[in-house]
């Protein structure tokens, strides 16, 4: 059964949550797009002056960025559908290559923000289309029919902020709108959203304030993600078997190195490493797909 629109436009305002931790980031226009949608007066108001700041987030949320954009690239794929995209600048950095076709999507309210912030830092782009997407829609709102993408060439579907807050029946109808792409184009997901309780919990060994921004998150979102983690890599596995799909999981670690957050957040190497080796980024393909 679906969910009403307006229980996931609850979720909406965490990507002003990820915006903010972004601009300590080198990613480019994550400062320019904070300041446009003053995510500092947000979050301050949502820490209500906590000591206890979330701010080791920053390692996730810069992490998955560039691990994701390396295993984009990796796919060679020239028509990437960024799902539950936020304010996230992947397609106003990927379309400055005209070869490439960028599908943003979001729920309409945030999307239509987001697309006023595009024309004004970068103006419009062929090669850059928006499309409004609730991905848990029934029938699909996915593009399986779009006159700019190409249906000899493989898509990558990406996502990263979006699972997590998902019940399981929501996480299945996701699965299947993203199974009916890939059976039409062929190509591959890519996300860093399957977080188990393993994972989560040998997480905020290494970094307790991390708690905090879960917290918040459920919060605002009226969702308890604390129940909609899975098990461990096993049952992720399972459950992406049972609908269809490969999966294969990179540990962020190797993106250590890439980090710019560490030192404006004041963040400890050592606990940076330690949390990159304890979470993940997933590669799911449909199963029987051909190798790309
Ligand atoms: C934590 S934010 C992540 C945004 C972005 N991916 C990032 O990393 O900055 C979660 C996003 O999920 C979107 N979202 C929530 N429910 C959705 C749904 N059913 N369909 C599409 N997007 C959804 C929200 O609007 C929000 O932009």
């Amino acid at each position: 059964m679906q969910s009403p629109t307006n229980s996931f436009d609850k979720i909406s305002p965490t990507a002003l949550m990820v915006a903010h931790v972004r601009q300590f980031t080198d990613i480019p226009y994550s400062k320019e797009i904070a300041q446009l949608v003053n995510a500092q007066a947000v979050v301050e108001q949502l820490l209500e002056n906590s000591s206890n700041r979330p701010v080791e987030v920053g390692v996730y949320i810069e992490g998955r960025y560039k691990f994701i954009n390396k295993l984009i690239a990796q796919s060679q794929a020239t028509q990437i559908i960024e799902l539950a995209s936020g304010l996230q600048p992947r397609g106003m950095i990927m379309t400055e290559n005209p070869d490439i076709i960028f599908v943003e999507s979001d729920l309409p309210g945030i999307l239509t923000q987001k697309q006023e912030l595009i024309q004004k830092l970068i103006g419009n782009r062929p090669n850059y289309k928006f499309i409004p997407i609730n991905v848990t829609s029934v029938p699909s709102q996915f593009p399986l029919d779009a006159n700019y993408l190409n249906t000899q060439k493989p898509v990558v579907i990406t996502c990263e902020g979006l699972m997590m807050y998902l019940t399981s029946a929501e996480k299945q109808l996701v699965f299947k709108n993203i199974r009916e792409m890939l059976e039409i184009y062929g190509g591959m997901w890519i996300t860093s959203d399957f977080n188990s309780k393993t994972e989560i919990e040998n997480i905020r060994k290494i970094s307790p304030s991390l708690q905090h921004f879960t917290q918040i998150a459920s919060n605002i979102t009226g969702r308890n993600l604390d129940d909609y983690l899975f098990h461990n890599f096993d049952h992720v596995k399972q459950f992406a078997s049972e609908q269809g799909f490969d999966i294969e999981s990179y540990s962020k670690v190797d993106i250590l190195n890439e980090l710019t957050c560490l030192e404006p957040l004041n963040i400890d190497f050592e606990i940076a490493k330690s949390m990159l080796a304890n979470a993940f980024v997933f590669v799911l393909k449909l199963k029987n797909s051909n190798p790309q």
